[in-house]
């Protein structure tokens, strides 16, 4: 497929590598001003680590606790879009920020960028932030498919060349282990949560208790299976063209662990072990990041 120049798809902000078809400069230059409420539900994610699939379990959540009819949800959906606010915060016009501010219930908002350029009032209003986390070599691979099939993303022509390109963090979003190594810091935060892909992936419901308790949602065991249910990579994959258009066929791959195997050489394993080690190692979020 036809793309534009790697300098045209991505342009830097505070350092960090954004996409030009989404992001947009002056959004981010008013983006400090954007006011956190204390209820804002929060979700962190590097890209390619369950942001999607974690997006449709929290407004799962959200919807099941407020016990919202079928009317009340979709009026939700129409004032969303009306308002035309998601899905990630960084993303789309600069005057949206006042759009959100009109938002008559419990906000989900969902960013890809760093804590340390996020807006102060997201640390200052306690709102909760879920951080979702996936294994760096599984993270790798998932991203290098996005990479080659996103018309909005620049390619790689070859794997190599993108293993190098993510251990030095020259991509959309920037270094996957600077990312890391900034939320790190904020592990000892009472309203920062850490979650990874590979425990949802392992035991759903365990991950869903864990993400309900976190943001106050009571519900009960029933309630959360249903959750599970329509969130499991078959029932999302097969709507996929329903909810992302397009996007869809891109997005939901194979939705595995360990995919990582079919690509890395021995001395790629041994280099990304290496740098996973430099950065993370003896960590909270290391300790529990396995691959
Ligand atoms: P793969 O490319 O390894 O399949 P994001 O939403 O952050 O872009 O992440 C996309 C990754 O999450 C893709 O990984 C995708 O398949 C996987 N994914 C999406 N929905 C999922 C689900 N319900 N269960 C498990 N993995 C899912």
């Amino acid at each position: 497929s036809e793309k534009g120049a790697p300098e045209d798809l991505l342009f830097s902000y505070k350092g960090i590598l954004c996409p030009a078809a989404f992001c947009n400069q002056e959004t981010l230059q008013v983006l400090d001003s954007f006011e956190a409420r204390s209820d804002d539900v929060i979700l962190a994610a590097y890209p390619k680590n369950g942001t999607n699939w974690l997006d449709q379990v929290l407004h799962d959540l959200e919807i099941t606790a407020a016990k919202y009819t079928e009317e009340e949800i979709n009026e939700r959906i129409n004032i969303t879009n009306e308002l035309s606010v998601f899905p990630l915060l960084e993303f789309g016009d600069p005057e949206k920020f006042k759009r959100m501010k009109e938002l008559p219930f419990r906000r989900i908002i969902i960013t890809h960028l760093p804590p340390q350029v996020l807006p102060k009032s997201i640390f200052k209003s306690k709102a909760k932030i879920l951080l979702l986390v996936r294994s760096p070599k599984d993270t790798a691979v998932s991203y290098f498919h996005f990479h080659n099939n996103m018309p909005t993303l620049p390619p790689f022509g070859s794997w190599d060349e993108y293993f190098a390109a993510f251990m030095h963090g020259k991509m959309s979003r920037g270094s996957y282990f600077d990312y890391l190594v900034e939320w790190n810091k904020h592990m000892d935060d009472e309203n920062v949560m850490a979650i990874t892909y590979e425990e949802l992936k392992e035991n759903l419901m365990l991950g869903l208790k864990k993400i309900a308790d976190f943001f106050g949602y009571f519900l009960s065991e029933g309630e959360i299976q249903t959750v599970a249910e329509k969130s499991s990579f078959k029932a999302m994959k097969e709507k996929s063209s329903k909810t992302h258009g397009t996007f869809g066929k891109i997005l939901f791959r194979k939705g595995i662990i360990g995919d990582w195997k079919n690509y890395f050489s021995e001395a790629q394993n041994k280099e990304m072990d290496r740098k996973f080690e430099e950065c993370l190692a003896g960590t909270k979020l290391g300790e529990k990041i396995k691959y």
